[in-house]
């Protein structure tokens, strides 16, 4: 069977980053014995240079007949115009949207030897490893808008279906983890985050009896992120929340650039790309992490293929990498956007399947 996967490139470093990816996936299809064809498309800045859309209609067409997608990073300067008519996040926004991917799975942890990459105090650090769960296609971001000069708006609306099936995403990875789930918002005001709170509960405590839950103020959250980060294991959180969470729990990781994410819906095509944005400042340099994407590429291996053992090898390399010191300047290393994707594809096993089908 041939696995089909789409490539997204984008805008800034996101080309620079995809371009690993795409190896790295070569790589991995060779060592495991794996039928996998790439192909890539056009979205945001790159897209709207191209054809005036952010997301051209054969990209969507190509994404839906896909097994997985990768997506480097949209937006930059060149297309920040606040006049503009089309901005590159339409694009992003789209494709989320239209692929119906509500659960964004953003999981932080931290490397032992980038304890001191962090600014934070490492004994504040031990111990972290979380996942965010940020629901992807509702809330603000999706709501009905109207821009004008004297009046502005986003209007921010989630049903109880919305709600129950990020949740229920949510407890299930809670319960397969350390069995904790930290709903946060904003329930002494907004009544979106009231709904919120009754849904979780619902669904918590008739499908996740054993996974223990918690209910956080967002202000108060944004605070324990940074003085105790190690208490929490998963978290779940609607949109907005969640984007400017995990940019904050990036942090955590030592480098923004470490942080990869999975965007999933009903079924298994899912959307892979690190959270680090288009980075325009140091595109086309050589400078850019590619370990947010290479672990992204590790997520799409376990969550759309279902192949959790070239996730773990793919895992361990960058792991590897990072304790032997072969990483990009902002991990303290010296090593190019190439040559630290070529680091990782290097220690990628020589066991899998490929042995196992060569007897
Ligand atoms: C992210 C990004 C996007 C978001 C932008 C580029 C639209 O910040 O994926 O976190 O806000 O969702
Ligand atoms: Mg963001």
């Amino acid at each position: 069977m041939s696995i089909h996967i789409v490539l997204l490139p984008g805008d800034g470093i996101g080309p620079e980053v995809t371009a690993e990816a795409e190896l790295l996936i070569g790589s991995a299809a060779e060592k495991y014995g794996l039928d996998v064809k790439m192909e890539s498309a056009l979205i945001g800045g790159a897209a709207i240079d191209a054809t005036g859309d952010p997301l051209p209609h054969e990209t969507l067409a190509a994404c839906r007949e896909a097994d997985a997608v990768v997506l480097g990073a949209v937006g930059g300067p060149r297309w920040s115009d606040p006049n503009a008519a089309v901005r590159p996040e339409q694009g992003l926004l789209k494709i989320r949207k239209e692929l119906g991917l509500y659960a964004n799975l953003r999981p932080v942890r931290l490397h032992p030897s980038l304890l001191d990459a962090s600014p934070l105090k490492p004994e504040r650090l031990e111990g972290v490893d979380l996942m965010v769960v940020r629901e992807l296609t509702g809330g603000s971001y999706f709501g009905e808008k109207q821009e004008g000069d004297e009046f502005a708006m986003d209007l921010c609306s989630y049903s109880r279906v919305e709600v129950e099936r990020v949740v229920r995403r949510a407890g299930g990875i809670a319960r397969a983890r350390r069995g904790k789930l930290t709903m946060i918002d904003k329930a002494n005001v907004m009544a979106t985050s009231r709904l919120w709170r009754k849904v979780t509960t619902q669904v918590m405590a008739s499908e996740f009896p054993d996974v223990e839950l918690e209910f956080m103020l967002v202000d108060a959250a944004a605070m324990f992120l940074v003085s105790h980060p190690a208490r929490f294991d998963v978290i779940v959180t609607e949109n907005m929340f969640g984007d400017i969470l995990t940019d904050e729990a990036s942090v955590l990781a030592g480098s923004m650039g470490m942080l990869p994410s999975a965007s999933l819906g009903a079924g298994r095509t899912g959307l892979y790309e690190p959270i680090h944005g288009s980075a325009p400042d140091i595109a086309g340099k050589g400078l850019a992490n590619p370990f947010g994407t290479l672990a992204s590429v590790a997520m799409l291996f376990e969550y759309s293929l279902d192949m959790k053992e070239v996730a773990d090898g793919i895992e361990n390399a960058i792991r590897d990498c990072i304790s032997d010191g072969e990483c990009t300047i902002d991990l303290g290393g010296v090593l190019t956007t190439a040559q630290a994707g070529a680091a990782v594809r290097k220690r990628l096993p020589e066991t899998g399947l490929s042995r196992a089908a060569n007897g």
